[in-house]
Formats: structure tokens, C-alpha cells, sequence
């Protein structure tokens, strides 16, 4: 069955089909950061307008590119929430449209628990493992911090999340303190190479032994307080400072990635959101994984951050529930529990 997902919850519109909630046909993702970036963080208004001007091009592309029609579509997944609410109205309204038209089931998706269906993606033919239930999902986002004991595709437990700033948060935020312009978190990834991850020793925000939550404010404030006790930040610092703070966010997560899995048992790991792009993440988490013997899957970067590849895979299984959602269905900013 060919799933057409759509994404809009916050700055980027995606669209992409995906058959049996793995096999990715086409997926595209129209990006805002060029529209947000003067004003250090995406404006909410502008966001809405740039989803419904692209909307449409982005999905003929998904359709035009998968080599699929509209007619051989067999259901629409779209984002529900979280999310800017004008944002998420736009790519809703627009799947509800053409559910309705094209007589066309649809679902209604939280993008969050559709991040780590990142790692089931595969194009036709690869060879590829798949996570097994029960995995343990850390989902590390712009706006979420969030650890899911995953039981099977559609059902799920919130084992830890965060109790201030979420880790994309804190890089993007970080990065405007030091100098390095938003968005955040890939710039103090790319700055932070030519750093020493030694040179500012900051504390892991662990809150405490055991326990899954994430706090990434005060680790934000030590940068804020480091920046003014040196009174200047010398360009020639950035990449020390920027590579120790990153160590410490990478520490946290993938210690507690890892007591989750201890504390669930489970033996599959998938790391996913945009912070899963952080190439510092990526070796550590591949190296704890390792040593533990647990599988660890992070997906490739275009499906760590927001694509609508992942919104379809869950809309398949889904619809395969028969959830489906009705014309009055309403968008949900916030989604209870996240
Ligand atoms: O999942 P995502 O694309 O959007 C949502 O927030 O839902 O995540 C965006 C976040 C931003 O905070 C961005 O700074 C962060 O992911 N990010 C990174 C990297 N690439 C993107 N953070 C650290 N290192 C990166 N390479
Ligand atoms: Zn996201």
C-alpha cells in the first residue's frame, strides 16, 4: 500500500510516498532556514505563509518522483501535532482536502512518536535490519527531548523527556550566545571539529543516578555564565567552547539512552530528530551501543529531521489499525504527554 505523508509542523514542508510503511519512494523536504535565520528562530507567521506556497509544488514532487499517481495512492498520513499551530493547519487542511476529494482514507500522525520510524525506512530492495519490539526510541529535537519505550509500531510508553529546554533547544541557543547564528545545531557541530571537548569541563546534566529525564538549562546558563566571566569570547575560542558543550548534551543523551535500556530491558536503540544529525552523537552512541551489545539504529540525517518519509511509515500501520480521521479533525499544538 503506497502512503502519501505529509509534514508541516514547524519551518520545513515535507511530502514523500512510502510503500508498506518502509520503502521510500520519493520524499521531499522544502526548508525555511534561509527565511528564519535574520531573525535567530523561526517566525511562527512566516512559516505558515512559506508551508502554503510550498505545499503543493513539494507534494507533485513526492508524487512525480515516486512515479505514483494520486489514484494509486491508498491512504494519507499527515501531522496532527505537536507543532506550530498555523504550521500544522496547512499541511492538515490540505491532506483533509484531498482525502476528501480523492475519496482517499487519511491519519492523523504526532510527529514525534513518527521520528523513529526514520529507522525502518529503506529504499526497494536494500537489505536492511529492521528494530525489533521492544526498542527504546530517543527522540532529540528542536523541541522535544523524549525517550519511548516502543511495544509495537502504534503502541508506546514516555519513559523519560525533558524537564526545561530540549536539546535542539539548547544547541540553537548556544550558538546565538557564541556567535554562530541559527540555526544552531549544525553549526556548533561543524565548529566544534576544530575544538578541544576537554578545554571548558562543564557538568553533566544527569539529574540524577537512574533517572530519564533530561534538564539542558543550566548546562545553557554555564555556557552563558563561561561567555561573561571571560568578559570577550575570543573568535579563537569558539571551537573549544562550542566542542565542550556539545560533549556534555552528547554525555547526557547517551547515558541515558543507555540506563533506558537497562532499565527496559529492551536490546534496540533508535536515535532520531535533527539533533540525531550531530556527527559527535552518532560516534558515541555507535561506540556506548557497541560495548553494551545493543543494535543501535541512526537513521541517515535526511530522516533524522523533519520529513514526511516518517509520517507515513506511521500513518501506514495506522491506517492498518483503522485509524483513520475524520473532515472535523483538529490540529493539536500541544499533544498530551509531550
Ligand atoms: O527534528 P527537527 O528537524 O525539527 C524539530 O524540532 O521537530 O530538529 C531541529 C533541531 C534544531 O534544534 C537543530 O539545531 C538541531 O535539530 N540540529 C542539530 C544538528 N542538525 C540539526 N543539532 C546538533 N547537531 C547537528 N548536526
Ligand atoms: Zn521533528
Amino acid at each position: 500500500m503506497l502512503i502519501l505523508g505529509i509534514e508541516s509542523s514547524c519551518d520545513d514542508t515535507g511530502a514523500a510516498v512510502v510503500e508498506d510503511g518502509s520503502v521510500v519512494l520519493s520524499s521531499v523536504v522544502s526548508s525555511q532556514d534561509s527565511i528564519h535565520a535574520k531573525y535567530g528562530g523561526v517566525v511562527p507567521e512566516l512559516a505558515s505563509r512559506r508551508h502554503i506556497e510550498s505545499i503543493i509544488p513539494v507534494v507533485e514532487e513526492a508524487l512525480s518522483s515516486s512515479g505514483a499517481a494520486l489514484k494509486d495512492i491508498g491512504g494519507i498520513a499527515v501531522t496532527q501535532g505537536p507543532g506550530l499551530v498555523g504550521s500544522l493547519l496547512i499541511g492538515l487542511t490540505f491532506a483533509k482536502s484531498v482525502s476528501y476529494t480523492m475519496k482517499i482514507p487519511f491519519t492523523g500522525v504526532n510527529h514525534i512518536e513518527a521520528h523513529p520510524f526514520a529507522a525502518f525506512l529503506k529504499i526497494r530492495g536494500e537489505e536492511k535490519e529492521a528494530p525489533g519490539f521492544p526498542a527504546v526510541a530517543m527522540i532529540v529535537s528542536g523541541g522535544h527531548t523524549t525517550l519511548l519505550l516502543l511495544k509495537d509500531h502504534t503502541s508506546y510508553e514516555i519513559i523519560g523527556s525533558t524537564l526545561d529546554d530540549a536539546a535542539g533547544e539548547a544547541f540553537d541557543k548556544v550558538a546565538k550566545l557564541i556567535g554562530l547564528g541559527y540555526p544552531g545545531g549544525s553549526a556548533i557541530d561543524r565548529v566544534a571539529k576544530d575544538g578541544n571537548a576537554e578545554a571548558v569541563s562543564f557538568t553533566r546534566p544527569l539529574i540524577s543516578k537512574g533517572s530519564l529525564d533530561f534538564s539542558f538549562s543550566g548546562l545553557k546558563t554555564a555556557v552563558l555564565n563561561f561567555v561573561r566571566s571571560k568578559g570577550e569570547l575570543r573568535p579563537e575560542d569558539v571551537p573549544d567552547l562550542a566542542a565542550s558543550f556539545q560533549e556534555a548534551v552528547v554525555d547526557a543523551l547517551v547515558t541515558k539512552a543507555l540506563w533506558a535500556l537497562d532499565k527496559t530491558g529492551a536490546k534496540d536503540l533508535i536515535v532520531a530528530g535533527g539533533v540525531a544529525c550531530n556527527s559527535r552523537l552518532r560516534t558515541k552512541a555507535a561506540s556506548m551501543a557497541a560495548k553494551k551489545g545493543a543494535r543501535l539504529f541512526i537513521p541517515p540525517p535526511r530522516y533524522c529531521s523533519d520529513n514526511g518519509a516518517v509520517v507515513a511509515a506511521l500513518g501506514y500501520h495506522q491506517l492498518k489499525k483503522g485509524i483513520v480521521g475524520s473532515i472535523d479533525m483538529n490540529a493539536l499544538p500541544t499533544w498530551e504527554g509531550f
